[in-house]
C-alpha cells in the first residue's frame, strides 16, 4: 500500500483500515485528502482479500468535513470551478460508491458536512456515545453534498430530513441511532473498536458470496438517481462557494 500525508492505511488479509489523520485541524476533506482516499480504495478495491474497510479518525474526531482552508483558497485562487468526473472531491465520491469492500464506519466525535454524509453511503455505523454528525451546510452559505439532500429523507422521512438540513444542528450520537442514521452506541473509543473488531469478525465468518451480494442488493446500486443529485448538488454547491455570502462566513470560521 502507498504511504499518504493525510490519512493513514494499514490493512490486515480481510480487514484495512482507513483513518482520517490531521487531528490538529479536526481531519478535513479537501482534495488533496480526496485524492488520497480515492487512490487508497481503488487500491483496496484491487486486492480481492480485502472484504471490509473500517473507515475511522485521528485524535478524536471522525472529521471536521470538508476543507474550509481549502474552499476560501480555491475561491480568492479563481479556482472554482464546478466538481466535474475528475475533481478529487468527486473521484473520491464515486470511489465509495463503487467500493466493493464493506463500508463500516467507526465514528468517535465530530463528523461534519462530508463526514456526515459520508456515513449514508457506508454499511454500518458505530459511534461513541461523545460523536455526533451534523450537516450545516446552510449555516455555510452552502448546500448538502454526496447526494445527501435525496438519501437523508429516505432515511429519516422528509420532515426530519427539512430539520437536520435546514438547520444544521448537532445530532448527537443517541438521537442518530434512534433516527436510524448509527448501528450502535458505545460509551468510548476503546470499546467502539472492540465493538466494530467484533462485528467484522461475525461479518467475516459468513458465507462470502452471500454477504456480498445481500450487501450489493441492499445498497440498491447503481442507482443513477445518486450520481444525478450529487452532480445536481456539486453545481449548486460550486455556485454558494464562490458567492458573497459563503466566503464571508467561511473566512470568518478561519479568523478566529
Ligand atoms: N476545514 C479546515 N480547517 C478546520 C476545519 C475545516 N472543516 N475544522 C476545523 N479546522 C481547523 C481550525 O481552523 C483550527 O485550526 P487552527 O488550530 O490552525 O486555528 C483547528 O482545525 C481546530 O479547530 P477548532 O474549531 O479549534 O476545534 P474544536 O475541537 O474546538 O471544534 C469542530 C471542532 C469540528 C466542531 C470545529 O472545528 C468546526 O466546527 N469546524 C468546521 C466544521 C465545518 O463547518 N465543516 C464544513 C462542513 S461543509
Amino acid at each position: 500500500m502507498a504511504v499518504y500525508a493525510s490519512i493513514l492505511v494499514s490493512d490486515a488479509g480481510p480487514i484495512a483500515r482507513v483513518t482520517l489523520n490531521r487531528p490538529d485541524k479536526r481531519n478535513p476533506i479537501g482534495p488533496a485528502t480526496c485524492g488520497e482516499l480515492s487512490h487508497a480504495f481503488a487500491e483496496l478495491k484491487a486486492r480481492p482479500e480485502v472484504r471490509v474497510v473500517v473507515l475511522t479518525g485521528a485524535g478524536g474526531s471522525f472529521t471536521a468535513g470538508n476543507d474550509l482552508a481549502d474552499f476560501v483558497s480555491s475561491v480568492e485562487g479563481a479556482d472554482a470551478r464546478p466538481a466535474d468526473q475528475d475533481a478529487p472531491v468527486t473521484r473520491f465520491q464515486r470511489a465509495v460508491l463503487r467500493a466493493r469492500p464493506l463500508l463500516v464506519a467507526a465514528v468517535d466525535g465530530p463528523a461534519v458536512g462530508i463526514g456526515a454524509t459520508l456515513l449514508l453511503h457506508c454499511d454500518l455505523v458505530y459511534a461513541t456515545a461523545r460523536s455526533y454528525l451534523q450537516t450545516p451546510f446552510v449555516d455555510l452559505g452552502l448546500v448538502p453534498e454526496f447526494a445527501s439532500s435525496l438519501l437523508l429523507p429516505q432515511r429519516v422521512g422528509p420532515q426530519r430530513a427539512a430539520e437536520l438540513l435546514l438547520f444544521g444542528d448537532r445530532i448527537p450520537a443517541q438521537r442518530a441511532h434512534e433516527l436510524g442514521l448509527v448501528n450502535a452506541v458505545l460509551p468510548d473509543a476503546d470499546t467502539l473498536r472492540e465493538h466494530v473488531d467484533t462485528r467484522v469478525a461475525a461479518l467475516l465468518a459468513k458465507p462470502a458470496g452471500a454477504l456480498a451480494l445481500t450487501r450489493n442488493l441492499l445498497r440498491g446500486y447503481p442507482d443513477e438517481r445518486i450520481n444525478e443529485r450529487s452532480a445536481l448538488e456539486s453545481t449548486h454547491f460550486t455556485e454558494r462557494l464562490a458567492s458573497p455570502e459563503a466566503m464571508a462566513i467561511m473566512r470568518s470560521f478561519l479568523k478566529r
